[in-house]
């Protein structure tokens, strides 16, 4: 039978065997799926393995910093490349959400095939692939794998491409997953963290992005995020997140008239992310949440509430 524990002893055997003394990347997203594989092959190779995880500027508040450290503490070799500026400016004034993914998946592999050229003589590539990614020609929702994948058909392949591919993930399914990393004493909340799109927070910002924006909508979804977990309810939730529109509004403040941003915000029920149900959160969490972001967050005077499903609405707004 089927067990985590076996499952990750029989891996982790497998990897020694396939790797040997070979040299390994990995590119970390902060996700289940790409730490849970890093610990597997940390725990077969070592120090053999080199974990590059990189900041677009367009993660969650602190999640940069917060995230790295955790996997320092986990005894990963991981190094953490501060991009941000480089998607910024590779984002700036872009304000198609198709062309708004590609710049953020070409700056994604400059950066990775530059520092994958820092380490000499490495021959494999991880990747954090699940089953569902294998039998979906095109995935959506992975990390740095699916942007690497959507590169194929741009032609003149990175070098980095032309390493051979270890996916030690690759026959298991999202839950197992987990499994196999509680059972590797990975942290609860990282293994229990909701999906994030690899373009993060850019296909939220309706219209172009910029640094201001990003603030803005960083400090919007950390009340939101925060504020679930208080209540007990992130773990009900799927997915959730806000969502910055390109529309300002009319409001009050003191005796003065606002004219500021409007955001959104979103959280769902869904299995695998196809389709999705808005969830029915609680007047009152919505009621102190919506409270807490126009006190709080400069630049925001109104907070609605998407109450779409999927299909036909999207999970994200881009
Ligand atoms: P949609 O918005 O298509 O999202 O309903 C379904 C799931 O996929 C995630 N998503 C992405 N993940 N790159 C990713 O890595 C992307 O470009 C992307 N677009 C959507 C989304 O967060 C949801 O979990």
């Amino acid at each position: 039978t089927w067990t985590p524990n076996s499952f990750a002893e029989t891996t982790v055997a497998n990897l020694k065997a396939q790797l040997g003394d070979d040299k390994v990347v990995l590119g970390l997203s902060g996700g289940v799926d790409s730490s849970v594989a890093a610990v597997l092959l940390n725990k077969a190779i070592g120090k053999n393995l080199y974990c590059i995880f990189v900041n677009n500027g367009l993660l969650r508040k602190n999640e940069f910093e917060s995230v790295l450290k955790q996997y320092e503490g986990m005894g990963l070799n991981v190094k953490g490349v501060d991009a941000s500026a480089r998607f910024m400016k590779a984002l700036a004034g872009e304000k198609d959400p198709e062309k708004k993914r590609k710049a953020i998946g070409n700056a994604f592999i400059e950066v990775f095939d530059d520092e994958a050229h820092k380490i000499e003589n490495v021959t494999w590539l991880a990747q954090g692939t699940i089953y569902p990614d294998v039998i979906e020609s095109v995935s959506v929702n992975g990390g740095p794998s699916a942007k690497i994948k959507s590169h194929h058909n741009v032609g003149g392949l990175p070098d980095f491409m032309k390493l051979k591919i270890v996916e030690p993930l690759r026959m298991i399914f999202k839950d197992e997953v987990r499994r196999v990393g509680a059972s590797m004493g990975i942290d609860k909340e990282l293994l229990g963290r909701h999906p994030f799109p690899g373009p993060g927070l850019a296909i939220r910002i309706l219209g172009d992005v910029d640094e201001e924006k990003v603030r803005i909508l960083q400090e919007v979804d950390a009340i939101f995020i925060d504020g679930l977990k208080e209540h007990g309810l992130y773990n009900k939730v799927w997915q959730a997140g806000a969502m910055l529109l390109p529309v300002n509004s009319v409001g009050v403040m003191g005796d003065e008239r606002t004219y500021e941003k409007v955001v959104a915000l979103r959280a769902v029920e869904s299995t695998d992310g196809m389709t999705a149900d808005w969830v029915n959160l609680p007047y009152e969490f919505l009621q102190k949440t919506s409270n807490n972001i126009i006190n709080k967050v400069k630049g925001v005077n109104r907070v609605v509430y998407d109450i779409s499903s999927k299909p036909p609405a999207t999970i994200e707004w881009e």
